[in-house]
């Protein structure tokens, strides 16, 4: 599909599309001639997409960013740029980069923003860097716009060993906090122990029990899990405590579609905070999306190169697939048993 050389003429796309949210499996792999670059963009050769718990959230119509109709989920990517619009700076072909992109992400050559760009450091390869930009700015926003960590602090982090998890605990242990971090499965308590991290909790049925057990209290808890476990981690909040969550990984399809009766079950019992009793107990809760930042350059510019001056040991990538198998990247991230990154690779049997 890609040819080499500079005649890009006659050159593929290749993409996944779905006609619309709402069933995963309609997503399918579809091509269109590459056309001409605006010349506010620079264009990148894909070979690495990061998965986001977003993009199920998005393909099964349950995440208020979806766009209508049909769309190409993705929200990050790296590879190497081909070509640079005229009215671009800071980048020329041949350089090696990883960037976010607001959907659009699932495709062979993306036409990016420059500000959502930047240089893949050096001695990473493409699969790492597609692993860095939406889960490592997620946590770092968390961390330190909202959750305000300073050290000393104990942070606890749901879903310690997944994407967004494990790059918190690295950032939040990086801003001199102690993270305790909790998994819902036994089998990923090694991987967070090869990275370096032993406080962690394997959660059980009733978390509010264990946490009392375990005595344990927190002055910041990230939290993209809601429910109980959610409600659980804001009464273990120490006075000053901060609960922030950014997602809602209770509310998953089992299935391809969802079962709306199941969440509308548990959006009827989502814990609910009162602004009274967090005057009184000095406990509060914050909120973000961060797909609010791509309308916010001056903000999203700021992070990104905030985070490129924080030293951190590249992202753990914990299942890699070919590009064509998306749905079996899918089905692994949505089953809630993946550790670390799943990542799409473009070009292992995606050239021709
Ligand atoms: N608001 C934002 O801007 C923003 C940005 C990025 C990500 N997020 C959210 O952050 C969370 C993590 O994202 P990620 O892409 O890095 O995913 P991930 O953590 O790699 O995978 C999601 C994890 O959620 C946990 N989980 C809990 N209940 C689950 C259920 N019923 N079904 C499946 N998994 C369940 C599982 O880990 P354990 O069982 O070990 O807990 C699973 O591995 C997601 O909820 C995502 O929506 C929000």
């Amino acid at each position: 599909m890609r040819s080499g050389g500079d005649d890009r003429s006659g050159i593929e796309r290749v993409f996944w599309q779905t006609p619309k949210a709402g069933d995963i499996s309609r997503l399918e792999q579809k091509s269109a001639p590459l056309g001409a670059l605006p010349a506010d963009r620079v264009r990148v050769d894909v070979r690495a997409i990061g998965l986001n718990f977003a993009d199920i959230f998005a393909l099964t119509g349950l995440y208020s960013a979806t766009p209508t109709g049909a769309f190409i989920p993705g929200l990050e990517f790296s590879g190497t740029v081909s070509e640079c619009g005229a009215d671009t700076s800071g980048f020329a072909p041949g350089d090696r980069v990883m960037g976010v992109t607001r959907f659009g992400g699932y495709a062979s050559v993306i036409d990016s923003e420059p500000d959502t760009l930047i240089p893949l450091p050096h001695g990473w390869d493409f699969t790492r860097g597609a692993a860095w930009p939406a889960q490592t700015l997620t946590a770092w926003y968390a961390l330190t716009r909202l959750g305000a960590l300073r050290p000393g602090q104990q942070v606890l982090v749901h879903s310690a060993a997944g994407g967004v998890g494990l790059q918190a605990m690295k950032l939040a242990r990086a801003l001199g906090g102690e993270p305790v971090g909790t998994v819902g499965n036994r089998d990923k308590v090694s991987a967070l122990s090869e990275q370096g991290f032993d406080r962690v909790l394997v959660r059980e049925k009733d978390f509010a029990r264990q946490l009392r057990r375990e005595g344990l209290r927190f002055d910041l808890v990230l939290d993209a899990i809601g429910g109980a476990v959610q409600q659980a981690s804001f009464d273990a909040l120490k006075p000053m405590g901060r609960l922030v969550v950014f997602g809602a990984a209770e509310f998953t399809p089992t299935g391809r579609r969802p079962n709306y009766l199941r969440a509308a079950w548990r959006y009827l019992r989502r814990p609910r905070y009162d602004v009274m009793d967090m005057i009184s107990s000095n406990r509060s809760v914050l909120a973000f999306n961060l797909i609010w930042l791509w309308e916010q350059k001056a903000e999203m510019r700021a992070l990104l190169a905030e985070l490129q001056a924080v030293p951190l040991a590249p992202p753990l990538v914990g299942h890699r697939f070919p590009f064509g198998d998306v749905h079996a990247a899918l089905a692994l991230l949505r089953s809630g048993r993946s550790v670390g990154k799943v990542v799409l690779e473009y070009g292992i049997r995606d050239l021709s």
